[in-house]
């Protein structure tokens, strides 16, 4: 067997319908000196928005992995993702704006690209489900259908001389314009010409990024591949695999067809990323919020309707980060969470927004433990202030009741909560062993 890195990867994956706050615990994880040297993203694009905050400055990261943010030295985009050059060229200005090395980051060049026409498309399917309209299941059915665009064809292409020159726009612009989806008689419909403008800005996000970040070969981890000269000096890695959306909007676990377009489960982690067969699967943390939310169409068992969720919402800033939808509010589905937890595998539960359940904004808590015969049976519990829980042993009352259900349901510990929504309000429900950075 030739040198290969051993590679461990952990994996951050949402347990209800995306937006859990997955985030802001990838940031917390990826900061603990140390621990990880590569974050990657494994599936979705930028229908994904990942609220961080760096320095006191608000920053939504769409597919770069937060991994950017602790100056890790490899931040990865993997082929399981796909990506639009418009809206990464954006993220990125505003990363670089920052003063991160946007080199770190690595886009494989098997991604797929979403190019104005799959945008188009995209508004089309949102009548019916609800999507976010950034062209990401036409994107995928494209590649399926093996007339997509990949950033290998795009890249290659424009360094078809020779060199890694990517001034060639004309020529970009020329492909854009004869890619070949054309090729589909279903396509050659009037209402799917894109605009010149449309083209021509695509073509210049391609040829920035081809500049600002690094492509990474098909053999990025393999033992001739980038990762193995980069971390020459060590015998092994481990990665942060950030998952976006969630097990419950999983393309084909999630509530069908009201899902997202590809695999979010930990279990496709090392594919999406293209590690090899053998790196070792470390620990998958889970997160889910101590209420629950959904943005789009779709079934929703324990929705508050009729505007009785309104102040939660409003207390908890549920509008999407892509989208600025207001999302969907209900109560916290401890049969669908189990499921979610038992396919996903988890090993650590974080539950975040926890102070939004205070007596200002709801009278009380309720959560579904069972929905025997088609019917959803509830328990109560009187809302918290979680203002004063600082470490484990504030956790009292009313929310402790609640937690001590939620762990007993699952049969797994809910190892940590957030009450703010600042990083610095994680709360570990146990002591901190020693040498784990998060309190
Ligand atoms: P698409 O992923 O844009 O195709 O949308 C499919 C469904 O997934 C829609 O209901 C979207 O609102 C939902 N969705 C996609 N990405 C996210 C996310 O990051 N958070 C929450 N919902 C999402």
């Amino acid at each position: 067997m030739k040198s290969l890195l051993k590679i461990i990867y952990d994996v951050v994956v949402g347990l209800q319908y995306g937006d859990e706050g997955k985030g802001k615990i990838a940031q917390k994880l990826a900061l603990i000196p140390g621990l990880y040297q590569i974050s990657a993203r494994f599936n979705g694009g930028p229908n994904a928005g990942h609220t961080v905050f760096h320095e006191g400055k608000k920053l939504v990261l769409h597919v770069v992995p937060v991994g950017i943010l602790a100056r890790l030295r490899v931040n990865f985009i993997g082929p399981g993702c796909v990506v639009d050059p418009v809206l990464l060229k954006a993220e990125v200005e505003g990363i670089k704006a920052l003063g991160f090395d946007s080199k770190t980051i690595y886009l494989s060049e098997l991604v797929h690209l979403i190019t104005p026409y799959e945008r188009k498309i995209d508004g089309e399917m949102n009548k019916r489900l609800g999507t976010t309209c950034k062209g990401i299941g036409p994107t995928y059915a494209h590649k399926a259908h093996r007339i997509g665009l990949r950033v290998v064809d795009v890249f290659y292409l424009l360094s078809s001389n020779g060199t890694e020159d990517y001034s060639d726009i004309e020529m970009l612009e020329q492909f854009i314009m004869s890619y070949p989806l054309s090729l589909m008689p279903i396509y050659r419909q009037d209402w799917l010409s894109a605009s010149e403008e449309s083209l021509k800005e695509w073509a210049e996000a391609v040829q920035w990024l081809g500049e600002n970040i690094s492509i990474a070969k098909a053999n990025f981890f393999l033992s001739d591949g980038e990762a193995r000269k980069i971390f020459s000096e060590r015998k092994s890695v481990r990665v942060l695999a950030e998952g976006a959306q969630s097990v419950m909007l999983d393309n084909t676990y999630g509530t069908y067809p009201y899902v997202t377009s590809s695999n979010c489960m930990p279990s496709s982690a090392p594919a999406g990323i293209g590690l090899p067969g053998f790196a070792t699967k470390g620990r998958v943390i889970g997160v889910f919020k101590a209420y629950n939310t959904r943005v789009g169409s779709g079934p929703f068992d324990t929705e508050l309707l009729y505007g009785s969720g309104d102040l939660i919402c409003e207390a908890g800033k549920e509008f999407g980060s892509t989208t600025g939808r207001k999302r969907r509010i209900g109560w916290l589905d401890l049969p669908d969470l189990q499921y979610a937890c038992e396919l996903a595998g988890v090993d650590e539960l974080f539950m975040t927004k926890v102070d939004v359940l205070s007596p200002g904004v709801t009278g009380s808590v309720s959560v579904c433990f069972s929905k025997g015969g088609g019917v959803a049976t509830y328990k109560q519990f009187d809302a918290w202030d979680s203002s004063h829980i600082k470490r484990d042993t504030d956790i009292t009352g009313s929310f402790r009741s609640f937690l001590d259900l939620v762990e007993e349901h699952l049969g797994i510990h809910v190892e940590t909560v957030s009450v703010g929504p600042n990083a610095n309000d994680l709360v570990r429900t146990k002591p901190t062993p020693e040498g784990v950075g998060y309190r």
